[in-house]
């Protein structure tokens, strides 16, 4: 049994400020990676910025991470921090830009390399990472994964180089600001990695403990996610701290069958990564067997399998085209690795089940 996380994680109202100087502490040149809007919106980029000009630390903002981003968004990151002369990375947002910060970090450290470097097996030598999460489903700021869409093969999907961040500074305030359908999406990514985690191969007690409370945090607050009441400022910490702890839980046995399959149907039609990974939760937990799904489901505040169908299918129901469906089907029964996680026997008719309702006749 093994247990890792390198990461120093703040979760405080006003936590950005508050620790400004530890975030300074990273470097003498600040890279910041965010996206176009809400790292304005929601005040977290005037944060990072008001606590690098307190501290004299240089920065320079690339804010051109678009949803999903792409390794090419990456090199062209890569290259601004290093013309800027830029020694350590802040990433501002949601999974997207802390993502994408950690391969840029990883590309910055060894500029002779090209974009083949994050997808070949090695270790996670990179400048220093900081994450400032606005969203409460990745979990990014708290596990060394970084999924970047590749384009010339059609998929979102990890790099082969494990990257922790040095500091997560978690300011459940900043969810104030999310749109209820980001919210929404993001908690059910939260979710799903807790099952995805807790059902899985490499699952320990330490792992199923991280699943477990965040679970129960995120029971706590999902009648705000099913629209019941306006969320409060309990729920958005809960939320919060429900992600990072997923993260955690994550970062030791990675996900399984329902991110395997959600990257076909967020590459070809859109789906948000939160709705397509909820697409498949009550099948997955189906499949594994009422056994195994009774803990998650008691933690989360769900009677039974019907209940949580109640409460997901509202908010997760999808059109799928066929294409979509035969291509996740055959590229999960090739994923090696997702396949690997998985407790129990896979097969193609298994997962055209997954599809349930969802398909699209
Ligand atoms: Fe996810």
């Amino acid at each position: 049994m093994y247990f890792y996380i390198p990461t120093k994680i703040y979760q405080q109202d006003g936590c950005v400020r508050a620790h400004g100087q530890e975030l300074a502490a990273l470097g003498s040149r600040a890279l910041i990676v965010t996206g176009k809007h809400s790292s304005r919106k929601n005040g977290s980029l005037s944060d990072v910025v008001s606590a690098l000009e307190a501290h004299g630390i240089p920065f320079l903002i690339f804010d051109d991470i678009e949803e999903n981003p792409s390794v090419e968004t990456v090199i062209k990151a890569k290259e601004a921090g290093l013309s800027f002369g830029a020694d350590f990375v802040i990433g501002i947002g949601g999974g997207s830009p802390m993502d994408a910060s950690k391969s840029i970090a990883l590309l910055m450290k060894h500029p002779e390399e090209t974009a083949d470097f994050l997808y070949a097996r090695g270790d996670g030598d990179s400048l220093p990472v900081a994450a400032v999460p606005t969203t409460c489903g990745t979990g990014s700021e708290a596990t060394p994964w970084s999924i970047l869409t590749r384009h010339e093969l059609k998929i979102k999907q990890g790099i082969a180089r494990p990257v922790f961040p040095s500091l997560a500074l978690c300011d459940p305030g900043y969810l104030a600001f999310a749109p209820h359908s980001v919210l929404v999406s993001t908690a059910i990514d939260a979710f799903s990695h807790c099952v995805e985690s807790y059902i899985n191969a490499n699952a320990t007690p330490y792992s199923r403990m991280l699943c477990l409370q965040s679970l129960r945090l995120w029971g706590e607050a999902k009648g705000a996610l099913a629209g019941n009441r306006a969320p409060s400022p309990q729920d958005f910490s809960n939320l919060m701290c429900a992600s990072t702890l997923a993260g955690m839980a994550i970062s030791h046995t990675s996900t399984s069958l329902p991110h395997g399959l959600s990257y076909y149907l967020t590459y070809d039609d859109s789906i948000p990564h939160g709705l397509a990974v909820g697409v498949f939760q009550v099948p997955y937990l189906a499949a594994a067997g009422s056994q195994a799904a009774a803990p998650l489901l008691t933690a989360a505040g769900f009677a039974d399998l019907g209940a949580l169908a109640a409460f997901l299918t509202p908010l997760t129901k999808q059109d799928i085209p066929q294409a979509t469906r035969e291509r996740a089907i055959r590229g999960m029964m090739g994923n090696e690795s997702k396949l690997k996680n998985c407790p129990f026997a896979v097969s193609e008719k298994l997962l055209e089940g997954f599809f349930g309702e969802n398909e699209t006749l």
